[in-house]
């Protein structure tokens, strides 16, 4: 089954490439117009700091930017272990060009390919692609770094790693900040078969330690100076580890931060999974990576309070960002906000996923739509229609949007939902 309808034309074009699309295609203009942007490679662009911030943490590692987003649903899942009815899979969930290609979900995606290529200490960042709701804290396209160190599995590899861990310990001690911890192995986040226990925890530790590291260089004392913050200085910087689970790692962890009152979740990550090293064709070796999304922490760190902000191109937020230095976003102004609801009827027995109306809204609004909510969905008992009722919040960044034109985007929208969807506007 389609998810977004009846498609319009057999190739679709993404950076001068041509494409054959399929009956699985979802990818929609308004994506594809994403694609060349990287922001995370844009000098002076909030995102483009925070990354080097979190490189110059990691300076004797590879620093990689420039991976194409194109790529295998083997490669985003498939490689990384993925059971085959694992729900990132599903068009809800993923951009996908055909049914042999898609837009990475995560950077873990090139895991495989940056071991394979010899490297032992790297870091990846790069834009990556969900379909998901709208608001001011969900974007279809973010940015991730993924970062992983492998050691020799031997003696002197152990050596190595717990010399590190005395070493990252000493430095911590001497710092403010505050760890609530979980096990490094445990009987409900294993140690993976064929891995030493011992071995296997020590690299989890030297995982944690080096995040602890890093997350203290963000958000605490490193910041000194660049932005104005308590944390680290008076204040201890609370950070919070979780057990996780991941297909390609284990143990698994998640690291969330305690940041102006409230707890971020800010990372997965966790030991790398033996099939993903011999996949990759790499022998006697154990490690760890990372992955975490540069969105969540830009906003808090520079209090940008909508996630679209980052997208723009108007100079008022352009010009208050200098590369290397995280400044408190000062807003211009903010625009009046518009609602329009609008409700339909599904043909018989058909369901509209919450995404492919937001895809729809998205491709032709694009950054005009603040939020999207499901205020009313019902079914009939005797037509067994499904009735579905969404408010669309419009409100530009830059600008005062007329009546007009907001009303000209809503009957967009629904013409769009009637010719893809053959729903029956109330
Ligand atoms: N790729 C995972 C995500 O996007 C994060 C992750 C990276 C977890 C590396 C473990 C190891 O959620």
């Amino acid at each position: 089954m389609s998810s977004t309808g009846p498609l319009l034309s057999k190739t679709i074009e993404i950076m001068g490439e041509k494409y054959p699309t399929d009956n699985i295609t979802n990818i929609t203009p308004s994506i594809i117009s994403k694609v060349p942007l990287r922001l995370h490679a844009r000098p002076n662009h909030p995102l483009s700091t925070l990354r080097s911030l979190i490189e110059s943490t990691y300076p004797d590692f590879a620093h990689l930017s420039s991976l194409s987003p194109i790529v295998t649903p083997f490669k985003n899942f498939d490689e990384l272990s993925f059971p085959a009815d694992h729900p990132g899979r599903a068009v809800t969930d993923s951009y996908y060009i055909n049914k042999d290609l898609m837009l990475r979900t995560h950077t873990s995606t090139h895991e495989v390919d940056t071991f394979r290529d010899g490297k032992t200490k790297w870091l990846l960042t790069a834009d990556v692609y969900r379909r998901d709701e709208i608001d001011a804290s969900h974007y279809p396209v973010f940015h991730q770094v993924e970062g992983a160190k492998i050691f020799d599995a031997n003696a002197d590899g152990l050596k190595e790693v717990e010399e590190d861990n005395a070493r990252l310990e000493a430095l911590l001690a001497k710092e403010n900040i505050v760890i609530e911890d979980v096990p490094n192995v445990s009987d409900t986040n294993p140690v993976q078969e064929g891995h030493d226990p011992k071995f296997s925890g020590a690299v989890a530790r030297n995982l944690k330690l080096s995040l602890n590291t890093m997350l203290l260089k963000i958000f605490g004392q490193a910041t000194r100076g660049i932005v104005d913050n308590k944390v680290g200085k008076e204040e201890p910087l609370r950070v919070r580890w979780i057990e996780s689970y991941f297909p390609f790692t284990s143990p698994s962890f998640e690291v969330e931060v305690f940041y102006q009152g409230e707890w971020l979740e800010i990372l997965g990550c966790g030991v790398v999974k033996r099939a993903t090293l011999d996949t990759a064709g790499v022998q006697g070796k154990i490690g760890w990576a990372f992955g975490l999304g540069l969105e969540r922490i830009a906003m808090v760190l520079y209090s940008i309070p909508d996630i679209r902000l980052f997208w723009s191109m108007d100079e008022r937020f352009l010009s208050q960002f200098e590369q290397g230095r995280i400044t408190t976003f000062k807003p211009y102004s903010k625009y009046p906000s518009c609602f329009k609801d609008v409700s339909f009827w599904l043909p018989q027995y058909a369901s509209l996923h919450d995404n492919d109306f937001c895809d729809v809204v998205r491709d032709i609004a694009g950054d005009l739509v603040e939020d999207v909510k499901k205020i009313d969905q019902f079914v009939h008992p005797k037509t067994n229609r499904t009735s579905n009722c969404f408010r669309i919040n419009y409100r530009s960044m830059d600008r005062s949007l007329s009546n007009e034109e907001v009303n000209d985007i809503q009957d967009q929208v629904v013409l769009r939902l009637k010719d893809q969807f053959q729903v029956e506007v109330r």
